[in-house]
């Protein structure tokens, strides 16, 4: 007799992008650990050897002087801060297999290893450079720790690499009245050593390695971009005071922080598998036959796709075999935004609601593609329900009491076999949508067989049935076939949601597993135990909690306007008017549609307002107070019969209600929820 022999299971490593070890989670991080966790999960499922490792990213200037400003030492900081990473992660079911730090003996380590690597193949080149240095913190400044006057349009406040205002691009020193933002000193120009990566020598090899099937393809269009645009020598080293690791054979010079982050991935495996007896060179010598994932955002790709992989080649190590790149999250269609709620950590969404909606959300959403998901909040409510609690639920909640109440014994044949095989046979289009990364496509499958079920259960209305003498053998096919396609919808979830599962797992008293397709379970051994609720719904109100939590600004500023209520109080009432007076005042919702800065003032703001039948041009003196990309898509009050006025920088048509002292303190009215553009509001 043969046997049929296995085939070897893939050998996979799975990361995700480090995350600093200065801020805290939010759901833009959690697109990517919930995109990777679902992978990862899914390759487990399917019997893959995968290997899941992260890291904080513990190095750099930034993490330095945050430490600093919170009178703790770096390595309280960022163990502060992997401790709550950790915690947050672990909560919303991102099961890594290990999760370590660059600031780890592991990857001070590795980094000198492939350092010394590139200094013996002629790849780090040394010259002096000309910095700005901030004579009174002794630190050299990179260009986001200066402010100045524009040279070219002097606007004032412009960051040292580009006027926001005018697009200019300069040195931070040719900035007019430059300033340290850390101690507000003039920045001295200053002579330091400085150690590069010779980019340009990896040319032909990125050239053929950004084409080779290890990037998404509009990756290595926007890849081909910058390399026809000619490489440049890239900068690795950092000046003493800094939060790193020195380099190896110098004094008071580091790495800098992109030098070892991408390193800290073969840290945490090699971290893990000294812990479990295995060897990182396994999957990182050049012939090694595992795959390596790197999972990142759009905006880190040169760091993944480019300098990555060359100094990889140059240490004689293998390259990834897949850089899989998302998009960025945007809430309720637009950037995410302290003031309007949509900016919202993981702490603050994990106090509200459960993981498992946002897993599924997301999941619903992600595409194999580079483009931004939006989380839109009412669609999410509406999603959940619909698909999780209304119909994948529903199909255990309609037949399993059914089974219950007759012993918990599923039937022995399948009532319905095509229905089943059309289940079984989806299996594999799930997997290869999973595989690909393509889960909205995936979680449509899903959903389709969901509906399926129901509408088999619907027909065969097991509820009336249950209630007919004669017909328990009838009843029992039935739901037995319903608790079958709930099994097989479950096992395909299981990556995406792995709480329910778990509980669902529970309930029908085995593991489901997708190392084969899945089979019909049913006999007299095969019992089921008691079903119990698996879900709730998505309330409303614990959304707008949520949001509300998360509009940090506005909740700190509350007593303020308080205040000025008082304040106000004291002055002189002015002269009474007559109540036919204030009801002539016509208030509106008005949704700004846009806000820009105008040329020229230093008050005003230009905004675009919907009031639904028209669109009105209004200045308003809150530039002080708001960001104009935080108010696009908002809705405030309007008076919308103020006679137009003509002002220096055009026609005023109405007004916004906003209350505060003034400056950076001025509160748009919002109305309730709900409202629409165009409203009248008394
Ligand atoms: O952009 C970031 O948040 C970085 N901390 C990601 C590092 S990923 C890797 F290369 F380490
Ligand atoms: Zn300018």
């Amino acid at each position: 007799m043969t046997q049929a022999r296995q085939t070897p299971a893939r050998k996979i490593l799975v990361t995700s992008a480090l995350p600093y070890a200065n801020g805290s989670i939010h759901l833009g991080h959690l697109v990517e650990y919930i995109q990777t966790d679902i992978w990862v999960r899914f390759q487990k499922l399917r019997g893959a050897d995968c290997v899941y490792v992260c890291a904080d990213d513990a190095h750099g200037t930034a993490i330095m002087l945050k430490a600093e400003q919170l009178g703790l030492s770096p390595e309280q900081q960022i163990a502060n801060v992997k401790a709550e990473h950790e915690q947050d992660f672990a909560a919303f079911n991102i099961a890594f297999d290990n999760y370590h730090s660059t600031h780890s003996e592991e990857n001070r380590e590795l980094s000198s290893m492939i350092y010394e690597h590139l200094v013996a193949n002629k790849h780090i080149a040394t010259r002096s450079i000309t910095q700005a240095y901030d004579p009174e913190k002794q630190l050299f400044l990179a260009d986001r720790y200066i402010k100045g006057t524009c040279p070219k349009c002097k606007s004032e406040d412009q960051y040292g690499d580009n006027c926001e205002k005018c697009g200019a691009t300069y040195s931070p020193m040719d900035l007019i009245n430059p300033k340290s933002e850390i101690s507000g000193a003039t920045p001295i120009a200053k002579d330091s050593e400085h150690f590069f990566f010779t980019l340009p020598a990896f040319s032909d090899f990125l050239k053929g390695w950004t084409r080779a099937g290890h990037l998404q393809d509009e990756v290595a269009n926007k890849m081909a971009e910058w390399l026809d645009g000619g490489l440049q020598e890239w900068d690795i080293s950092r000046d003493a005071p800094y939060f790193g690791f020195e380099i190896p054979g110098q004094t008071g010079k580091y790495f800098y922080v992109w030098l070892d982050a991408p390193i800290g991935y073969i840290a945490s495996l090699k971290n893990l598998l000294d812990k479990t007896g295995g060897d990182w060179q396994e999957y990182w010598k050049p012939d090694s036959t595992a795959e390596v994932y790197h999972f990142i955002g759009k905006d880190i790709v040169n760091f993944h796709a480019l300098f990555w992989p060359a100094m990889l080649h140059s240490a004689k190590l293998r390259t990834p075999t897949k850089i899989c790149v998302h998009g960025f999250l945007t809430v309720n269609g637009t950037k995410m935004s302290k003031s309007r709620g949509t900016f919202i950590n993981a702490r603050t969404y994990l106090d509200h609601l459960n993981p498992e909606y946002l897993r599924y959300y997301f999941a619903a959403k992600l595409t194999s593609n580079v483009d931004d998901i939006d989380l839109n909040l009412e669609d999410f409510i509406q999603r959940v329900n619909s698909d999780l609690v209304g119909k994948v639920v529903n199909i255990a909640s309609r037949t399993a009491k059914f089974i219950n109440n007759a012993g918990g014994v599923l039937a022995t044949e399948i009532a319905d076999v095509a229905l089943w095989q059309k289940c079984v046979d989806a299996g594999e289009i799930i997997a290869a949508l999973y595989e690909a990364r393509d889960y909205s496509k995936a979680m449509r499958e899903i959903m389709a067989l969901a509906d399926a079920a129901n509408e088999y259960i619907a027909i065969q209305e097991p509820w009336k049935l249950a209630k007919q003498a004669g017909s328990e053998a009838q009843t029992q096919a039935v739901c037995t076939q319903g608790i079958n396609m709930f099994r097989a919808i479950l096992t395909y979830l299981k990556p995406v949601a792995p709480s329910l599962t778990a509980d669902a797992e529970a309930f029908l008293g085995e593991t489901l597993s997708w190392h084969a397709p899945v089979k019909f379970r049913g006999g007299p051994a095969e019992k089921i135990n008691e079903f119990k609720p698996l879900l709730t719904r998505v309330e409303k109100d614990k959304v707008d909690a949520m949001t509300e939590a998360s509009k940090e600004a506005l909740a700190t500023a509350a007593p303020k306007i308080v205040a000025t209520q008082v304040e106000s109080a004291m002055e002189p009432i002015a002269a009474e008017i007559d109540f036919n007076d204030f009801a002539k005042v016509d208030l509106r919702i008005a949704l700004i549609t846009n806000a820009e800065h105008v040329e020229g003032s230093d008050k005003l703001l230009r905004l675009t307002l919907d009031l639904g039948s028209e669109t009105r041009n209004v200045f308003s003196g809150i530039k002080n107070a708001y960001d104009p990309n935080d108010l696009i898509g908002k809705l405030t009050i309007m008076i919308a019969n103020l006679k137009p006025r003509k002002m220096k920088f055009g026609m005023s048509e109405g007004m916004v209600l906003a209350a505060g002292p003034g400056e950076k303190e001025i509160y748009l009215l919002e109305p309730h929820a709900g409202a629409k553009p165009g409203q009248r509001v008394m």
